[in-house]
């Protein structure tokens, strides 16, 4: 079996790696990028030092600041029509997740046109957009090594999953200073979804060696700094393994995949708009519970990779020792359930059968050890309700 590996072409890691932007335009040889950030970012004052620096290059530029968290195929359409008409030639998209799925629908479509829903699963987007210069500013997603970005579709009320080589940023500027700022909310969601494209990266159908070592650093990094990044959030440690390890994940996840937890996610936040991380991390302990008789082994190695399993322990302690944590986890990084977030049950019953076959429609859930029918999804939907 071959595995073909994709990665962006430079990725800069480590504190004041922002500082590489100006190495990266030069390699590209652009002359008008279009910086996409959001107004939080914008009013903490980063974009401040990109725009001095671009005027120092003589470089025009131009900024984009209206990008959402949860981005939809509305969001995106004034951004894409400045960087049509103003002739942007590349994109340095600086914020957390949301921002850079953004930017790269945004990339896609001012380039080649068209609809972002064109582009949606099973579609496969080869042809590169404008260049993308990702700079995370979230512990998560990964996103600015990935071959992803998740758009909802406002109409039809579904998270488009979007994927392909089209959509791997050029460059990822991996500055963990940018995260120290990061509220204590944010922080637990993405480092959660983090974890899970991890695991799930790990345990996948389409995992492989290559995705295998990234996935077991990057679990590692992350079961053992999450707490400490959570509940000391200038820990610079802490900081520091965990956007290293959302990257390592980044880049496990999109070479391998993610699985059901992902999979069922999506549509718990088109529906009920309940972030990302959080409904992964509602949905992880109960998923991983379900998977386990079909990946032992895998499951019991990532509990180890955590550091709550010795190799004394049987595959079976480990699996139980790993559902204690991932249920401890949620507790200590105080996710609530569905029904604590206010998620209204007769509506979400309503919606399950719906949700269920989202679900297996966007691709995710086929890449799991354990595969899940209709019937067994819309059980799985009840029993994390609570
Ligand atoms: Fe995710």
């Amino acid at each position: 079996m071959t595995s073909n590996i994709v990665l962006p072409r430079i990725v800069c890691l480590g504190k004041g790696s922002i500082n590489q932007l100006n190495y990266v335009l030069e390699t590209l040889a652009v002359k008008n990028p279009m910086i996409v950030t959001d107004k939080v970012i914008y009013d903490l004052g980063y974009i401040k030092p990109i725009e001095n620096n671009l005027t120092n290059q003589k470089l025009s530029y131009g900024i984009y600041t209206d990008t959402i968290p949860e981005p939809t195929d509305t969001s995106l359409e004034a951004g894409i029509k400045q960087a049509r008409l103003d002739n942007h030639d590349s994109i340095i998209a600086i914020g957390g997740g949301s921002v850079i799925d953004s930017a790269k629908a945004i990339a896609i479509v001012a380039k080649h046109g068209g609809h972002i829903r064109d582009y949606k699963f099973p579609y496969s987007i080869e042809k590169s957009g404008l260049p993308v210069i990702a700079i995370p500013t979230t512990a998560g997603t990964g996103s600015e090594a990935t071959k992803a970005t998740v758009i909802t579709d406002e109409k039809h009320n579904e998270k488009m999953l979007c994927m392909g080589l089209g959509l791997v940023p050029f460059a990822a500027l991996v500055d963990y200073e940018l995260t120290i700022s990061l509220p204590k909310r944010a922080t637990a969601d993405s480092g959660l979804d983090a974890l899970t494209h991890a695991l799930e990266a790990y345990v996948s159908r389409k995992a492989n060696p290559f995705t295998d070592a990234q996935a077991l650093a990057a679990i590692s990094l992350i079961a053992k700094n999450l707490r400490t990044a959570y509940n000391e959030p200038n820990n610079i440690e802490a900081r520091e393994s965990m956007l290293l390890g959302s990257h390592l994940a980044g880049i496990a996840f999109t070479n391998s995949s993610v699985a059901l937890v992902h999979g069922m996610s999506r549509p718990i936040g088109a529906h009920f708009h309940v972030p990302h991380g959080l409904s992964n991390a509602m949905l992880l302990p109960t998923i991983t519970e379900f998977s386990i008789p079909f990946a032992q082994h895998r499951y019991a190695t990532c509990s180890r990779a955590m550091g709550i399993a010795t190799n004394q322990d049987s595959d079976e302690i480990a699996n139980d020792k790993l559902i204690k944590e991932l249920k401890a986890l949620n507790h200590d990084l105080n996710v609530p359930t569905l029904k604590d977030y206010g998620v209204n049950k007769i509506e979400y019953e309503t919606l399950l059968p719906l949700m269920a076959k989202q679900a297996i429609d966007s691709g995710s859930p086929s890449n799991n050890p354990r595969l899940a029918t209709v019937v067994e999804l819309v059980e799985l939907y009840r029993k994390v309700y609570e």
